[in-house]
């Protein structure tokens, strides 16, 4: 009876472990996280090398404020990674990189702010 409570309790544990991962990649496509979470995200993952503010540079980390790349480019780093840079498509989800990849464009002063979010799309109602 023992054995076959383990068997069954195995059982579950592995359908859990296999089901979960499929869930959330399914999720990633539709979602998309506010910039407050990106900057939750890069405080987490990239100040070590990028600094808080963007301009520590570290093992020659580009100054993140001083970039002129676009947004599908800084995706394409951070999930490919460049030199000392890591690949982060296996840490963080699409929707992530997609959220830690517009707050780099904050630091920069060149994208949305978390807090403007909300008046930017009132603001394109009257263009
Ligand atoms: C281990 C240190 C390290 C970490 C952690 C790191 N980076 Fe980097 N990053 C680098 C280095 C080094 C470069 C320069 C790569 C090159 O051009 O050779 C770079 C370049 C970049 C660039 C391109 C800047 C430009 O215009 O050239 C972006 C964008 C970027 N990182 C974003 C991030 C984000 C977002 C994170 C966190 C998810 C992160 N990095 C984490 C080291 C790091």
């Amino acid at each position: 009876m023992k054995a076959m409570l383990s068997f069954l309790i195995l059982f579950f544990v592995t359908i859990i472990a296999c089901g979960g991962p499929s869930v959330s990649e399914e999720g990633d496509e539709a979602e998309t996280l506010p910039v407050a979470m990106g900057e939750k995200l890069y405080n987490v993952h990239c100040v070590i090398c990028h600094g808080k503010d963007g301009t520590l540079g570290l093992n020659e980390a580009g100054d993140l404020t001083a970039s002129e790349m676009t947004l599908s480019e800084r995706k394409g780093i951070i999930s490919e990674g460049r030199g000392s840079m890591i690949a982060y498509r296996r840490i963080l989800t699409r929707a992530e990189i997609d959220a830690v990849a517009r707050y780099t464009k904050v630091l920069s002063g060149k994208g949305e702010s978390s807090e403007g979010e909300e008046m930017e799309s009132d603001t394109l109602e009257f263009q």
